[in-house]
């Protein structure tokens, strides 16, 4: 018989261990602690040892979760990776944790979303474990952006930090993950970007750097709009009142973008797990490794209702309603 659910069997993160502080950025670039702070909520952000990978950091947060589910790596049978910033072209992400791990044959891959990463990868992992396509899903975020931030851009380089978050979905004939909503638009092509890839490549005669390039401002007011109205069509989706919402992981990209999500749907700020202080922005890692944060200290219990939700470049953003 099908399970109809997947639900989260077991959570995991993985926070590199070099800390990048706003007094530390107020020595390298015209800035200051205090405007970082008050615009952005963030105080210090993590960065990649220079030989640490994205999948070395996606496979710690990896064997995390799998403790957490009390599994052994071979109960995997499918792994999706949200990256932006993977280790090769290919092989892809998935595919160096799976090496890692010691097992074979199961589906690997990436998912290339920015920071909706996450979202769009549980989203595909809960329809194969679902319609039993598959047992055990592992699903990442990880990132090690701070190899395409440029330090001297004073726009970009005070968010952006590393790390990589995980979980693993298992059947489920009780509701796990309830509905997940993926969204994009690029129309918003030139707000967020990076520049350079593969098939298009730096020329001599290119003036932009190979780096991230926001327009900080203009994505904000998109942000706020694009994440109102995907909780509002989540809410919708499940005929639910605002009220039923117990714990809202929202991707950590501005606590202002978060206030202003969580005044939406009426909760209090206790109610909004918020890792960007000490994190700042992971991108597809942010969801996950929050939602790691308030399981591990007890804040988020079986049973909840959990609203998980994030917006990137591209622009992508998305929503999975959760019952833990
Ligand atoms: O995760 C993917 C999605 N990304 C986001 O959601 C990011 C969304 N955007 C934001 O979080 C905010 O727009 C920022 C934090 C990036 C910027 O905050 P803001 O309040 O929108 O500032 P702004 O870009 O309008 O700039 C205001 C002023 C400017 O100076 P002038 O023109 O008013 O003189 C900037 O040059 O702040 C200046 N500024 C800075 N000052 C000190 C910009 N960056 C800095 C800085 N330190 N690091």
């Amino acid at each position: 018989m099908k399970p109809m659910y997947s639900r989260i069997a077991g959570t995991g993160r993985y926070l590199p261990e070099r800390v990048l502080t706003n007094q530390d950025l107020e020595q390298m670039i015209d800035t200051t602690d205090e405007w970082i702070r008050s615009r952005t909520g963030i105080e210090r952000r993590h960065i990649a040892a220079d030989d640490q990978t994205t999948a070395d950091l996606a496979e710690l947060a990896a064997r995390q979760a799998l403790d957490a589910a009390g599994l052994e790596p071979e109960a995997i049978d499918f792994i999706v990776v949200g990256t932006t910033s993977p280790d090769t072209v290919f092989p892809n992400v998935g595919c160096l944790v799976q090496e890692r791990l010691g097992i074979r044959g199961c589906p690997a891959f990436g998912i290339e979303a920015a920071c909706s990463g996450f979202i769009y990868a549980l989203s595909i992992a809960d329809r194969f474990v679902a319609t039993g396509g598959a047992q055990h899903a592992l699903v990442i975020g990880a990132e090690t952006l701070s190899r395409m931030v440029d330090y001297k851009d004073r726009a970009t380089c005070v968010i952006f930090g590393d790390g990589a978050g995980a979980v693993v979905l298992e059947p489920s004939a009780e509701q796990g993950i309830i509905s997940c909503h993926l969204r994009a638009d690029g129309h918003y092509k030139d707000l967020l970007y990076h520049p350079y890839g593969v098939s298009k490549q730096r020329k001599p005669e290119d003036t932009e750097g190979p780096y991230i390039h926001m327009r900080g401002n203009e994505v904000f007011k998109v942000a706020v709009r694009s994440l109102e109205s995907i909780v509002d069509e989540t809410l919708a989706a499940n005929d639910l009142e605002k009220g039923s919402i117990d714990w809202l992981i929202p991707h950590q990209a501005n606590l202002r973008i978060i206030q202003l999500t969580a005044k939406r749907l009426g909760m209090p700020m206790d109610k909004v797990v918020l890792t960007l202080k000490d994190q700042g922005n992971t991108s597809a890692a942010s969801v996950p490794m929050a939602l790691d944060v308030a399981v591990r200290d007890g804040r988020v219990q079986r049973g909840d209702m959990v609203l998980l939700e994030a917006f990137g470049g591209g622009f992508t953003w998305g929503s999975a309603l959760v019952r833990y």
